[in-house]
């Protein structure tokens, strides 16, 4: 039976003579969906990043996560109904991006053989986001599901300890790479195949956008190994009070009431 993807397309219609709209919806669908996350994973970073601001800085922009700022009280639970937002698009966008992997040995070997005889960067691109993509498969979903199931675990130790203690670190190096390179790719590749920037000169634009693609990755890569560096340094010192949770100067005489990160 014939295989099919984007580069051995089938016959896109389900009736003789007449053409499906499905794959260029199925098309948008992937695109749009892989903006959100790359616009939200910005957000995140920044968010996560708080920590070289300083173990309050983080310990408020958690607690703002939980609505701690507009109801009586945190609500983790606020968190997990995010995650699970997120989490949805993550496997809706990887669903429907699986459509365009190789699906065997053969396929793989013409697409590798189309990226060697063409020697064409953005094709290049396009094997580096099919990998990293793979990757945030198992790398971000156990990311997802334990932030999902452990909202309450989120502060400048919880999560310290999760880098050190419960052995985060490794998964979150390589997820940083992979979603770095993954998204700042897919950001640029949306640009030039929608005409966003095109401007006047295509070429010129293009250029221009490969070098914001470039500024981006390098900025959030360095952002993100720095948080992970601090992360990594408190989990450190924190090793021996394994799972107590952060308490702001100030409010410690208020800890016996309710344990946690919760002032
Ligand atoms: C609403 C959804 C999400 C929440 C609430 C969240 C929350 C967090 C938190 C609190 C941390 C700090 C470490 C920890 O506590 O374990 C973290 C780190 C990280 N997250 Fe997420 N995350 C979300 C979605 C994602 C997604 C979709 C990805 C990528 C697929 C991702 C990639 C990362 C990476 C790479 C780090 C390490 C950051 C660094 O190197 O500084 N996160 N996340």
């Amino acid at each position: 039976m014939a295989k099919s993807n984007e580069y051995f397309p089938a016959a896109s219609s389900t009736r003789p003579g007449k053409k499906s709209r499905m794959p260029a919806k199925l098309d948008f669908l992937q695109s749009f969906s892989g903006f959100l996350l790359a616009i939200f994973m910005w957000g995140h970073m920044f968010f996560v990043s708080t920590i070289l601001l300083g173990k309050d800085a983080m310990y408020t922009v958690t607690k703002f996560f939980e609505g701690m700022y507009f109801f009586d009280k945190p609500y983790p639970i606020i968190v997990t109904i995010a995650v699970a937002a997120v989490f949805t698009l993550f496997i809706l966008h990887a669903f429907l991006a699986v459509r365009k992997l190789p699906i065997d040995y053969q396929q793989y070997k013409t697409y590798r053989s189309h990226m060697y005889m063409l020697k064409h960067s953005d094709t290049n691109l396009w094997f580096i986001q099919a990998y990293t993509g793979f990757a945030m498969f198992f790398l971000g979903s156990v990311h997802l599901y334990i932030i999902m199931t452990n909202p309450e675990k989120i502060g400048p130790y919880a999560s310290s300890d999760r880098m050190v203690s419960e052995w985060m670190w490794p998964l979150y190096i390589l997820l940083l790479l992979a979603v770095e390179l993954h998204g700042s790719i897919g950001l640029y590749r949306l640009a030039v195949k929608w005409g966003w920037f095109e401007g006047r000169d295509a070429k010129a634009s293009r250029k221009n956008l490969k070098r914001g693609k470039v500024l981006v990755t390098v900025f959030f890569l360095a952002l993100g190994v720095m948080s992970l560096a601090a992360y990594i340094k408190i989990g450190l010192e924190h090793r021996s009070q394994y799972g107590e949770m952060y308490i702001p100067a100030g409010t410690q005489n208020q800890e016996s009431h309710s344990p946690g990160d919760t002032p």
